[in-house]
């Protein structure tokens, strides 16, 4: 199983859209697909109708999971996506792993110290232990059904904190796909995403965290995006990666067709649809490289 996560946080910059149009193609291809919605705001849940709406706090989804102790193959949705999906929740906004203490946690002890002492030292274990912490609890719900998928994508919230910091531990080997726009912004994404990488991989040796690629979306054909492309690539190069060879145009094929919840593969993609399919490939290559 390979484990892809669509990362950049900024928003709007068309993580959502790659994602599922990665891994509708994939499925497409006869691979067995899971994607697993950790944005909060629930947009590819919803355009694939995963989710009821905003607030449906009924149908599991990944926070029944991470918090609610739900075992991830019973969040798991079939649907005519074709794919497999586990939708997200809005209430994902506030979780960050659980705290160190609570005040209700440690009152009982009000007259023990040495039964408070044991009770946090035991917890301080619990949390800081790979086997039962809060931030590999993804890891390892996903070790459970990885073998049923050729690959499990999640798309992420435009953000460097908690979730993504699970995604990133996900699985031995996690690939990265980051979306960029042809702006100098996101530079400074690429970068901040390093370092958050860096100190992921120097607590713990053993994860590798690949950089597949850069992808520019959105893109003009005018001689700024053309400046960008190259930028980019220079700063994707100083931290091992590139881009993409494949850029997606500025399409409103695109909104179109997440607004009109269909696909790119119902014949009004045009130009759009082609790019992806070549992005497609390069992706496959790069991936078989590993
Ligand atoms: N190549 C494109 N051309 C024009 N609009 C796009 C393109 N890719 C995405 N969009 C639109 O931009 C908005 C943000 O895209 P989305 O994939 O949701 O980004 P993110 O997940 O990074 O927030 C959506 O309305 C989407 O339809
Ligand atoms: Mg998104």
């Amino acid at each position: 199983m390979h484990l892809i996560a669509f990362v950049n946080q900024k928003g709007g910059v068309g993580k959502t859209t790659a994602c599922r149009t990665l891994s509708q193609m994939l499925e497409k291809n006869g691979k067995r697909v899971l994607v697993i919605d950790l944005d909060p705001q629930q947009t590819l849940s919803l355009s694939v109708k995963a989710t009821a709406n905003r607030f449906d706090y009924e149908t599991p989804s990944i926070y029944s999971v991470l918090v609610e102790n739900l075992q991830i193959k019973n969040a798991i949705q079939t649907l005519d996506t074709g794919y497999d999906i586990i939708r997200s929740d809005n209430r994902l906004y506030s979780y960050n792993g659980e705290g160190i203490l609570k005040m209700d946690e440690v009152m009982p002890f009000k007259d023990d110290p040495q039964g408070m002492y044991n009770y946090i030292m035991n917890k301080a274990n619990r949390l800081a232990d790979p086997s039962t912490d809060d931030k590999h609890k993804l890891r390892r719900e996903i070790e459970t059904i990885a073998e049923y998928y050729d690959f499990i994508i999640c798309d992420t919230n435009p953000d460097l904190g908690w979730t993504l910091t699970s995604v990133l531990m996900s699985a031995p080997i996690v690939n990265l796909i980051v979306p960029v726009f042809a702006e100098d912004s996101s530079r400074e994404a690429i970068i901040a995403l390093d370092r958050s990488i860096k100190t992921i991989m120097a607590h713990d040796l053993s994860q590798k965290i690949n950089i597949l690629g850069v992808l520019l979306t959105k893109y003009e054909n005018n001689n700024l995006s053309k400046h960008y492309y190259k930028a980019l690539n220079n700063t994707a190069q100083t931290i091992g990666t590139s881009l993409f060879n494949t850029v997606i145009s500025k399409s409103v094929a695109i909104p179109e067709a997440m607004a009109f919840k269909n696909d790119l593969f119902d014949g009004r993609g045009g130009i759009v649809l082609s790019q992806y399919e070549s992005f497609y490939k390069e992706f496959i290559e790069r991936i078989e490289k590993q």
